[in-house]
């Protein structure tokens, strides 16, 4: 078997912390068992494009067990968790990843992944999916899943522009996914890869919080109930009405600069915070990305305006500008909370994935009648995963009366 990872030896320790992770998904446990006696991935070639981590593993398990051959590489070069692709190779799962690979071994992995001809390609950001329409236009795929907002926004791009090639789920879409990964995932994580980076007290702080789509909802909100007064700095009208009225102060990037003291971007755009903010920003100020590509940091500026670099704890970066005041920078302004914490917890990764592997199986079932568009899961997709993440919290499902059911359907009823 080929594969490309840092230390075959941590696969003992990557095997534990997958056991862990894999304990809290029990729905992603639930689509396993069906997958196992119903074989709905036999024969199935997929390629995977994913963060390398104990969630992703336990996915790559469960579309094993469905029939599925899976190959599997990094979505970012800096979210590999090494212990986690050992565990992987150690039980036959072709990994292309390495922690801290550069630009040209990122792509030489997707193509690694490619080369097995995959029928079905997971995605998370785009980026393998561009590959296939920019360099490896003639090779045929059934379909593909995206898992995050960035990557969706570009599939439909690519739909608009007429050039998708083949149908495409949002898995990103559901309901399922981004309610709760996006906003209680990146809420929690993106903040506990601050914490780990720079252990500073949000009690008290001022952070300043870009974009307020669900992930930036999150975060804010998180932030909030650590204490943070919180700054919500948005350019759509209903979103940045929605962070004044959840009780954040909205204001243009300008005004936020001087006041914040941590600055965490999710917009999906670039150079949310750049030269002119860095000019009026305090001293010792943390700055952090929550968005898939590290571009909403403009640290080409700030390495530019910079009279000095040294990393002054793990994934922390200190600029010293020349007036002496400093600048930190979180994970190198990569994905914060798989570059700097270990991703979202496996409780809601559990939804997401289960969404992923029913896309899988669903693209199985239809791609071959449908077209290059982007798809979202139909309803009762996203209704199955919710009820059986309720199930397995304890949750009491109401259930209305046939009288309560006609009633909705009926219109003559008024005052
Ligand atoms: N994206 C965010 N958190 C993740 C995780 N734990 N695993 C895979 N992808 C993720």
């Amino acid at each position: 078997m080929d594969y490309d990872i840092a230390d075959p030896s941590l696969a003992e320790l990557g095997g534990r912390r997958i056991e862990w992770a894999g304990r809290r998904m029990p729905v992603l446990a639930n689509i396993r068992e069906r997958f196992e006696a119903d074989q709905p991935l036999a024969g199935i070639t997929i390629g995977a494009c994913m963060h390398v981590t104990t969630e992703t593993a336990n996915l790559m398990t469960v579309l094993r067990a469905g029939g599925a051959a899976v190959t599997l590489c990094a979505s970012n070069p800096l979210s590999t968790q090494d212990d986690v692709a050992a565990a992987l190779v150690a039980d036959g799962v072709p990994v292309y990843a390495v922690r801290g690979e550069d630009s040209e071994t990122f792509y030489r992995h997707i193509n690694a992944v490619l080369d097995t001809r995959p029928d079905l390609v997971f995605d998370d950001g785009c980026d393998m999916t561009t590959v296939l329409h920019e360099e490896r236009a003639d090779q045929p795929v059934i379909g593909g899943m995206e898992e995050t907002t960035t990557g969706v926004i570009r599939l439909r791009a690519m739909e608009n522009e007429g050039v998708l090639r083949f149908p495409v789920v949002a898995v990103n879409d559901s309901d399922t996914k981004h309610l709760f990964d996006n906003r209680h995932g990146t809420g929690q994580s993106s903040l506990d890869g601050i914490l780990r980076s720079a252990n500073v007290l949000f009690a008290g702080r001022t952070v300043v919080v870009g974009g307020y789509g669900d992930c930036g909802l999150g975060i804010a909100n998180r932030a909030d109930g650590l204490g943070a007064k919180v700054i919500v700095v948005e350019s759509d009208p209903v979103r940045a009405l929605s962070a004044a009225m959840d009780g954040h102060q909205v204001m243009t990037s300008h005004d936020a600069a001087p006041l914040g003291d941590v600055f965490i971007t999710a917009t999906g755009d670039i150079h949310v915070f750049r030269a002119e903010h860095f000019e009026a920003m305090k001293d010792s100020v943390i700055l952090a990305n929550a968005g898939h590509f590290d571009v909403e940091l403009d640290l080409k500026a700030l390495g530019e305006m910079a009279v000095g670099y040294r990393e002054l704890r793990d994934n922390l970066g200190e600029y010293t500008l020349p007036d002496g005041r400093r600048i930190l920078v979180v994970a190198e302004g990569r994905l914060v909370n798989l570059g700097a914490a270990e991703g979202h917890p496996a409780d809601v990764m559990d939804m997401s994935f289960a969404d992923q592997a029913l896309a899988a199986e669903w693209l199985t079932v239809n791609g071959a009648s449908l077209d290059a568009k982007v798809y979202v899961l139909p309803k009762e997709l996203d209704d199955q995963v919710a009820t059986l993440k309720l199930e397995s919290m304890g949750c009491g499902l109401e259930q209305l009366t046939d009288e309560q059911v006609a009633y909705l359907n009926s219109w003559q009823h008024g005052t």
